[in-house]
């Protein structure tokens, strides 16, 4: 009897130390599989990417020398880094590749004064409070949260960013504010 207790005790007591190194050693090897500067996980989930309007590589137009915030602006309050006007795109596109049927259809776009209905990718549960800017301002940059987005062909919602889990590992890493009142506002007054 008891020697079989001590078994089963010790047989769990294997198997922790097994799952612990087994645990670790994926951590370790996602971490490297992650580009440089990303500070959150990736999803272990694949989230396929979605199918746009018109197909779209960041690689490409990122290796135009075009800087993220060309096409992605700021503006007041702030909260977005929202997606490019047309006349954007067209700056090159009245004549680069224009003869090419996805220039012809962003060129339709551009003539009916329609905005591109592109479709989102990353996406906060409405009711988190969220802002671009308090990030921007501290400091953080977009490939801690969106990974190495000059590499994409396609954008798909690779990183983990969106998760409660990884809003709070980044805060405390930074020494940003974690109570709850942070990012919610229930319970509400
Ligand atoms: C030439 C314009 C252009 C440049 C430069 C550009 N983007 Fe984009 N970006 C777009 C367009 C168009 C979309 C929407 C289509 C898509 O998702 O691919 C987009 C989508 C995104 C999204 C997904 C938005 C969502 O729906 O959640 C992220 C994140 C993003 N860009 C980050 C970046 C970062 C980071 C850089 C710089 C490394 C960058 N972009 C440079 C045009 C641009
Ligand atoms: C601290 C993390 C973080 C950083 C830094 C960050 N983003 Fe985001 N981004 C997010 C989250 C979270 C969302 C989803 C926001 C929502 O649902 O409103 C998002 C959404 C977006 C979108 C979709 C449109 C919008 O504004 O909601 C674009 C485009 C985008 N980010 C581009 C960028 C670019 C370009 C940079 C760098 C200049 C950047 N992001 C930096 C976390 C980040
Ligand atoms: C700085 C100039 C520049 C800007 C701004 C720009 N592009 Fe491009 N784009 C290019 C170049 C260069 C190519 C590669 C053309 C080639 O294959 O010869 C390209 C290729 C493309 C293609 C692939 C065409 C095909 O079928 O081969 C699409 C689609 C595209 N761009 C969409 C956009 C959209 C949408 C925007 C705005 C969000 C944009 N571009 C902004 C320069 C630009
Ligand atoms: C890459 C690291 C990082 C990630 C990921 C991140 N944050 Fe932050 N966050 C910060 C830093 C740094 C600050 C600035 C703190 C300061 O100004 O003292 C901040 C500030 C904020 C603020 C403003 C706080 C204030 O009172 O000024 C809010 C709200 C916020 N974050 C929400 C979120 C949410 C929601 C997420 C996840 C969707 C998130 N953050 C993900 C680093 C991050
Ligand atoms: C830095 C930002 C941040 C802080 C701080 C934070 N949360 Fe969250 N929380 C989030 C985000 C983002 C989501 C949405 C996650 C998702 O959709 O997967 C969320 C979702 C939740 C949900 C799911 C229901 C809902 O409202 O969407 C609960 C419950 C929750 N949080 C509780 C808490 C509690 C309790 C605290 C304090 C101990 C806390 N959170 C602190 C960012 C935060």
């Amino acid at each position: 009897m008891h020697s079989t207790g001590r078994t089963a005790a010790l047989f769990v007591a294997v198997a922790v130390l097994l799952l612990a190194g087994f645990a670790a050693r994926a951590q370790q090897a996602q971490q490297r599989a992650q580009p440089a500067g990303q500070e959150i996980r990736d999803n272990i989930a694949p989230h396929p990417a979605p199918e746009q309007p018109i197909p779209f590589s960041h690689k490409l137009h990122i290796a135009q020398g075009l800087r993220c915030q060309t096409c992605h602006t700021n503006p007041d309050p702030g909260s977005e880094m929202t997606f490019p006007a047309t006349s954007t795109c067209m700056m090159c596109h009245t004549s680069v590749a224009k003869d090419r049927p996805a220039i012809m259809k962003l060129a339709d776009f551009e003539k009916s004064n329609q905005a591109i209905p592109w479709v989102r990718v990353y996406q906060v549960t409405p009711g988190v409070t969220w802002t671009h800017r308090a990030h921007l301002q501290a400091g953080m940059r977009c490939t801690m949260c969106h990974g190495d987005v000059a590499q994409l062909e396609v954008m798909a919602q690779n990183t983990s960013v969106t998760a409660m889990g990884s809003c709070i590992s980044c805060h405390q890493a930074h020494n940003a504010p974690t109570v709850c009142s942070t990012c919610h506002a229930w319970p509400s007054t």
